[in-house]
């Protein structure tokens, strides 16, 4: 496994606002793992359980900008470094201290970097260790596919601090677990458990801590073994119909259908099935 640090840099991703009364720092808070086909990304600021600054958003921005360019990518893992947390939510000395119109650009900047997440052209799979809240549910929320581990507590406690999610949970986490049970989260700002996030479909799988990452591979590895290309467009076209009419995401469907029917892949996808062998996909 090659592991290379993402290197703040000048001109990076984008440079922090002067309302957001911090500059970027040469630490490393980001850093990519790379196994086989699968990238992990790895969120590393453990003094402060992970907690979203510009420092961290922008490398996690330089991060995929860069896998975006990695045309053997097959799924991206992100995770969170050390036992205890995912991600703590935003860096809430930053929050104390912004102003209204520094408010909105904090706010967009993550909305940025989450929807880049969410429209990335491979699967990003959160790997939930510890503490997912706030920012960190959202960002986990602009992922794909979510595991967690059991010591995982999960939850938007944005309203006890007098606000909102700004970083698109009040919008994704309905999606995923239905108006009423986000409704609820949401206004309680309460916490919830691992077993809990699985009845709600929150997640997919609890797995032991220790085992996260391993789990995350091999249940990555069930997508990633299918045809790349019809991986990308069953994704593209589940998410382009939550913001589009049933007759234009009907539509939508058909055209990707008929785009994948030129493929090589679907010839050997299902000429392998006829041969009772398992296909070799190319991602052509
Ligand atoms: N922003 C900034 N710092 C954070 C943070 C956040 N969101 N979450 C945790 N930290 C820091 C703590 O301030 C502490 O730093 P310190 O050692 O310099 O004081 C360090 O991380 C460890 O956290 P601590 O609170 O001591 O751990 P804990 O196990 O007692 O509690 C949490 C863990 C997650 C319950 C608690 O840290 C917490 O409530 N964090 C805020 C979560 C939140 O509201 N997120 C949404 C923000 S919008």
């Amino acid at each position: 496994m090659t592991t290379f640090p993402v290197v703040p840099r000048q001109g990076a991703f984008r440079k922090p606002l002067a309302t957001e009364l911090q500059t970027l720092s040469d630490t490393t808070y980001v850093r990519v793992e790379r196994d086989e086909e699968l990238a992990i990304v790895v969120i590393d600021r453990q003094d402060k359980l992970n907690a979203l600054n510009s420092d961290v958003f922008s490398q996690l921005g330089r991060a995929f900008d860069d896998l975006a360019r990695d045309a053997d990518l097959r799924g991206v893992i992100i995770t969170g470094a050390g036992e205890k947390s995912f991600v703590a939510g935003a860096d809430i000395g930053v929050l104390s201290q912004m102003d209204s119109l520094g408010a909105v650009r904090i706010s967009r900047e993550g909305q940025q970097i989450f929807l880049m997440i969410e429209r990335f052209s491979v699967p990003v799979m959160a790997a939930i260790g510890g503490f997912a809240l706030g920012g960190g549910l959202e960002l986990a929320l602009a992922c794909h596919l979510r595991i967690a581990s059991d010591n995982a507590k999960l939850g938007l406690p944005e309203v006890g601090l007098g606000i909102i999610p700004g970083y698109g949970g009040t919008i994704r986490l309905a999606r995923v677990v239905g108006l009423g049970r986000a409704v609820e989260l949401t206004l309680t700002g309460g916490m919830i458990d691992a077993e809990e996030a699985l009845g709600l479909g929150l997640v997919t799988a609890v797995v032991s801590r220790e085992s996260l990452l391993e789990q995350a591979k091999k249940r990555m590895r069930r997508v990633t073994r299918n045809g790349p290309i019809a991986v990308r467009m069953a994704l593209e076209s589940v998410y382009h119909a939550l913001d589009t009419s049933m007759a234009d995401a009907l539509n939508f469907e058909s055209t990707l259908f008929g785009v994948l029917a030129s493929t090589e892949d679907m010839k050997e996808g299902m000429g392998a099935f006829s041969e009772k062998r398992k296909p070799e996909f190319q991602g052509r």
